[in-house]
């Protein structure tokens, strides 16, 4: 059977995924400020706290899957980081007891490829969030809150990688990975899409359109399989070519081990 927790139940992705989940016969557990089996405010401690209760209670203190989907785009930047970041963590942290006496236990956080494809993402942002500084990361947030909703995303794909190869998660048998959609027509972005498929060289879609929410759905439903079972701190970008269309020659940026090896002299 198997119990999946999808936070941002409620909006494009998340009924995407929840309704792709059902199909495949699991029971999904919808964390939301609206239309949920959970209802939390993921903003703040205090909601974040009482999802991780009400959704233990509610599980019987065992799950199989986590999709950490809540997000916003605006307009507070402060609001951006406090829900993308801290309440993206927040949840996979405090759900991992939860994912721990599941069977092939599988967390998922909904990055964005915002991360590659917008400029200047201020690095003392992306520090405050993986300090765990809430406090200074919302004062750093900025005025734009395009900027904190890239930086946010990028925080929260960096601090997967990095929280993924521990042991208590892949040392527990628990995989950690993260998506990273490109453009997707959900109510998120409803209003700009129009906009967005006109910048032509700023943001090139090969595919040209947008995503489809059940497309995503179907990379959660795969990554939360055991069919994905040596994934594991993988950021998983799907966006019509977007990245590659801007990106291409910049990849691997990350190949950081030279200095490692026992060769030459
Ligand atoms: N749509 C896109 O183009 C796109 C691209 C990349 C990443 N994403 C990410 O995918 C995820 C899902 O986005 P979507 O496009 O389905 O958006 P959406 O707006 O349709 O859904 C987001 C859901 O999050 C919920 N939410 C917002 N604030 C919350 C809070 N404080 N506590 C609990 N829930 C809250 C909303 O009520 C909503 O149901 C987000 O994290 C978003 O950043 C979306």
């Amino acid at each position: 059977m198997g119990t999946i927790v999808i936070t941002g139940s409620a909006g494009g992705i998340g009924q995407s995924t929840r309704e792709r989940l059902y199909r495949d016969g699991k029971e999904v557990i919808g964390v939301d400020i609206r239309n949920a089996e959970v209802i939390a405010d993921l903003s703040t401690p205090e909601g974040r706290n009482a999802m991780i209760g009400a959704v233990a209670a509610t599980s019987g203190g065992r799950i199989d899957g986590l999709v950490a989907g809540a997000g916003i785009t605006g307009p507070d930047p402060q609001q951006v980081v406090s829900i993308n970041y801290f309440g993206a963590v927040a949840t996979v942290e405090g759900l991992r007891p939860l994912l721990a006496q599941g069977t092939d236990s599988s967390a998922i956080a909904i990055s964005s490829n915002s991360s590659t494809t917008l400029v200047s993402l201020p690095e003392g942002l992306v520090d405050a969030c993986l300090n765990d500084d809430e406090e200074q990361a919302r004062e750093l947030a900025g005025a734009d809150p395009g900027t904190a909703y890239a930086t946010s995303k990028l925080a929260l794909a960096r601090w997967t990688r990095r929280t993924a190869i521990g042991a208590d998660w892949i040392g527990s048998g628990i995989r950690l990975n993260a998506v990273a959609p490109g453009l997707i027509d959900t109510p998120l972005v409803a209003d700009n899409i129009d906009m967005i498929m006109n910048l032509g060289d700023v943001y090139p879609i090969p595919q040209n359109r947008p995503g489809r929410p059940a497309e995503v759905a179907n990379l959660l439903a795969f990554l939360l399989s055991p069919d994905a079972s040596f994934f594991c701190g993988s950021v998983v970008f799907m966006d019509g070519g977007n990245d590659a269309a801007l990106n291409a020659d910049a990849w691997p940026t990350t190949n950081t081990t030279a200095d490692r090896w026992p060769v030459g002299d």
